[in-house]
């Protein structure tokens, strides 16, 4: 059978042409990677909660994969959804089939499970009952997560994902998950999700032609992830604090972006200026959520009559952006993320 090879330093593995690609996503942007997937070419072929199940053009997309992706991995194996039951579990691990030579990897392998829904059981017994199962089949010796148990470096990352209806068995070709950055060498409190900025670049936009602002940049991730989505726009990222602006400056490497210390509630910035404002403020948890009032006064200033601001917030900020009368929302998007429900705002000046 033909293959596509994806490779990176840690894993060579071929791959059926023909393999389907189980997609993950950040809860509330599975619409917006679905997106991305079809304008690449590939097929989806459904959307569930965190998951887009993909039949990809020419096995690219495991070479070039979506950015607002978590995770993406080649399906080896799929068996109904065993549901709540614990003996359904492990006989649905056992009926998998062989999973075939061309999935043969490192001698060790580790599993990692998400399902949705209620079960009688945990995300590691999930791991178990399918890696023992793969044991079984020779593919290499499972390494359990459960008691703290933490895999070799190079141990093949197998994935389990149950959505109601399907149990898909897969092996991820990268040697971690893809919401990992390569780049990001440094966080700051409150760094955003990379997913996620990537999501809130794509919703604003960008032209080459455009001025493109994070006033509350942390450690860059919104600019960085916009560069990579349009090159040719020029970027500026402020932050209050010179430890955060340093930390960007480090993980941007060579990147053509502007990075001085600033406050968001007083941009060194000409009126009507700015094509683009692309931000996450502080969620109210170690500041103030009443600071946004300040910072969307500013901002209105400095965005130009036929801007775009697009803004993650908080529960506790919506609040203040929805009673603004000088902003008009355009569209909102939940999320879940880090344990809490922010929505990206987009908003244009009135
Ligand atoms: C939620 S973090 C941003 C995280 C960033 N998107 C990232 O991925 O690293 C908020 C940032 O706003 C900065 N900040 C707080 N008050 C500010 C102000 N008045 N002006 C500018 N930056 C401010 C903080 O220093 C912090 O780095």
């Amino acid at each position: 059978m033909s293959s596509a090879r994806v490779s990176d330093a840690l894993y060579r593995y071929h791959f059926p042409l023909d393999s389907k690609v189980v997609v993950r996503a950040t809860t509330g942007l599975e619409q917006l990677v679905a997106t991305e997937v079809t304008a690449a070419g590939h097929s989806v072929e459904g959307v569930s909660k965190r998951q887009i199940n993909v039949s990809p053009a020419a096995g690219s997309i495991l070479t070039r994969p979506p950015r607002l992706a978590d995770d993406a991995f080649a399906v080896a194996a799929q068996v109904p959804d065993p549901g709540p039951g614990r003996v359904p579990l492990w006989e649905s691990a056992d009926s998998l089939g062989q999973v075939g030579r061309a999935w043969v990897g490192p001698p060790t392998f580790a599993v990692s499970a998400s399902f949705v829904g209620r079960r009688n059981y945990s995300r590691f017994d999930i791991e178990d009952a399918v890696g023992r199962a793969l044991s079984r089949q020779g593919i290499g010796s499972y390494v359990s997560r459960r008691n703290g148990g933490v895999p070799p470096r190079d141990a093949a990352p197998w994935r389990v994902t149950l959505d109601g209806s399907t149990m898909y068995v897969g092996l991820r070709p990268f040697p971690a998950p893809l919401h990992r950055r390569p780049w990001r060498a440094r966080t700051v409190p409150g760094s955003l999700h990379p997913p996620v900025a990537a999501a809130m670049a794509r919703l604003a936009g960008i032209d080459s032609h455009h001025t493109v602002v994070d006033p509350c940049c942390g450690a860059g991730t919104i600019l960085i992830e916009a560069h990579m989505c349009a090159p040719a726009a020029g970027f500026v990222g402020r932050d209050i604090a010179p430890s955060a602006i340093a930390i960007a400056r480090h993980n941007s490497g060579g990147r053509p972006i502007e990075w001085k210390r600033g406050d968001a509630s007083a941009c060194d910035v000409p009126p009507h200026s700015v094509d683009r404002i692309i931000t996450n403020p502080p969620w109210g948890i170690r500041q103030r959520a009443g600071d946004l009032a300040t910072f969307l006064t500013e901002w209105h200033r400095v965005i130009r009559p036929d801007g775009l601001l697009v803004v993650l917030l908080d529960e506790a900020q919506e609040r203040v952006m929805i009673r603004r009368r000088d902003w008009a929302l355009t569209a909102t998007y939940p999320l879940s993320v880090a344990g809490r429900h922010p929505r990206i705002f987009l908003a244009v000046p009135r």
